[in-house]
């Protein structure tokens, strides 16, 4: 169980002049300048079916930078047949070899390919070159790092045995395969789904978001390019209800692994339930869904440290984390001095644009529909009496889904915004009586439907003690005096529970234990 210790990717700065920028602006114009074709890579073989899709930049949706193939019910059925044709003698391997598969893949992405993964993140998802680093390049690699480390802890995880007794436990994959259904907004999520069912031994059908596909083509690139046999990980894009009809019929699906809106896993799970009778073994059920995360800052909470921890967590990516604040309780001792800070901090960023400037702090919504959505509940903030637009408001999508950063200011705790996932750069705040404080840890709770992630922060021990009590079931992650979000692999896992998620928490020996089925093995001498 010797494997080589975890570490965190460190952070590169991109600082002007750098030659980490050099290599990603030279690749973002290369991406952005060619066209690319992207194929499935099903069994081992790259599919094209001429049926495409094209991808064009969030925040320059005219441009089209490329296209992808979409899976008709004969790849999706194929892509199933070859996880089932390649899962035993994957599962057969030494561990030591699927795990020597992922650690190359993390150095692969650490070194040559990270410019890669970088822009092709900034190019189709959006995201400002620091935003792609934390996620794509950094937070992937480590996945992939600590997963290892947390597979060793597992397989050393041995019973007692006795005089004449040898109790072991072998830690099998799944019987069958694996679906992973990931997001557009995490590179890292994206690529850590398949990978850590795949190390602990089982093949995978990977159905990225169609908003993903671009870096999930350089996800594909690095596992190839790290050994990963054909047929272990195959991806299918296009049609999600096709696709997912066509797995979850199949009497060999064996676990679902999941991160998306809370809506489509309820559906999922619904359907798998239905589905039952069909299948061999109970399938695994993890996911990981919607947020409505909250910031709760105490009289005694240092102006400064709240206004960055909202404008960091509400804004960054857009707002476009499930961990992103998107609801706000400040008291209002404290309130206008917070809140004229964080209009200051909007102030000082460019208009939203495209990241290929990196002075750019906000760019794009993902797509037209987060667009209009988001844009929606803007204009209804402008129209209802207990409602104002406190800061930005400001919308455009003629060429660019392009949204301000906004600070929507609320009498109403239970205001739609204040409950509403919006899942975009806007934040809605409520302020507080000072001498209210528990009864607004009472409020949090009663209005948290969903529990991802939440943070207070609070100068007095006492009431961060009381928060932390009071709230307990209202955040799988809950943050001390920070933001709600960047959580790191291997300190802080993620994940949330209520309507958030089965809480089996990504980068952890938990998520892991999900992808086996132990066999116990009682041997008398
Ligand atoms: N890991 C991401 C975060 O914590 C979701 O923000």
């Amino acid at each position: 169980f010797n494997v080589p210790p975890a570490f965190n990717e460190p952070v590169k700065s991109y600082a002007p002049g750098s030659p980490e920028r050099e290599a990603v602006q030279q690749q973002y114009k290369a991406y952005y300048n060619g066209q690319a074709d992207i194929p499935m890579w099903i069994g081992g073989e790259e599919v094209r079916t001429g049926n495409t899709r094209d991808i064009a930049p969030p925040h320059d949706h005219q441009h089209k930078v490329g296209q992808y193939h979409l899976a008709g019910k004969a790849e999706a059925e194929k892509a199933i047949s070859t996880a089932l044709e390649a899962r035993d003698s994957w599962a057969a391997l030494p561990w030591e070899e699927r795990a020597a598969v992922f650690l190359k893949a993390a150095e692969l992405i650490a070194g040559p390919y990270r410019a890669r993964i970088n822009a092709a993140t900034m190019m189709a998802q959006s995201k400002t070159i620091h935003q792609a680093e934390i996620d794509a390049a950094c937070e992937l690699i480590d996945f992939l790092r600590f997963n290892v480390e947390f597979m060793a802890g597992i397989y050393k995880d041995q019973p007692e045995s006795a005089e004449g007794i040898w109790n072991r436990v072998e830690y099998r994959a799944l019987e069958g395969f694996v679906y992973a259904i990931t997001p557009f907004n995490f590179t890292a999520i994206a690529g850590n789904l398949p990978a850590s069912a795949a190390l602990m031994g089982n093949a995978v059908v990977w159905k990225p978001s169609d908003h993903q596909v671009f870096s999930a083509q350089v996800i594909v690139e690095v596992f190839r390019e790290a050994g990963l046999p054909g047929g272990v990980i195959n991806t299918v894009f296009g049609d999600p209800v096709m696709i997912t009809n066509t797995v979850l019929e199949h009497p060999d699906f064996s676990g679902l692994h999941f991160t998306g809106s809370t809506q489509v896993f309820k559906n999922l799970w619904k359907q798998i339930g239905t589905n039952i009778e069909r299948y061999k073994t109970y399938p695994r059920i993890v996911g990981e869904t919607g947020g409505k995360d909250f910031i709760i800052a105490h009289p005694t909470a240092p102006v400064a440290q709240v206004a960055t921890a909202i404008t960091r967590g509400a804004f960054e990516l857009q707002g476009q984390k499930c961990s992103a604040a998107s609801r706000v309780y400040l008291p209002k001792s404290t309130a206008n001095a917070i809140l004229d800070r964080v209009k200051a901090d909007i102030a000082s960023f460019n208009k939203p644009g495209s990241p290929e400037d990196m002075s750019n702090f906000v760019t794009a919504v993902i797509h037209e529909g987060a667009f209009d959505k988001l844009a929606s509940y803007i204009d209804r903030a402008k129209a209802d009496a207990d409602a104002e637009i406190f800061a930005g408001g400001g919308y455009d999508k003629s060429v660019g889904y392009f949204i301000e950063p906004t600070v929507i200011l609320t009498t109403d705790p239970h205001y739609v915004t204040m409950e509403t996932e919006l899942f975009g750069p806007v934040v809605t705040v409520y302020v507080y009586e000072d001498d209210q404080w528990e009864a607004t840890l009472k409020l949090v709770d009663e209005t948290s439907e969903y529990a991802l992630t939440g943070a207070v922060l609070s100068g007095d021990r006492y009431a961060i003690a009381q928060a932390t009590r009071a709230l307990e079931n209202c955040a799988g992650n809950f943050y001390v005096n920070d933001k709600p979000t960047g959580a790191v692999v291997g300190q802080q896992p993620f994940g949330g529970a209520r309507a958030s998620g089965t809480n089996d928490k990504a980068g952890s020996a938990q998520n892991l234990l999900r992808w086996v089925s132990p066999r116990l093995i009682k041997e008398t001498f």
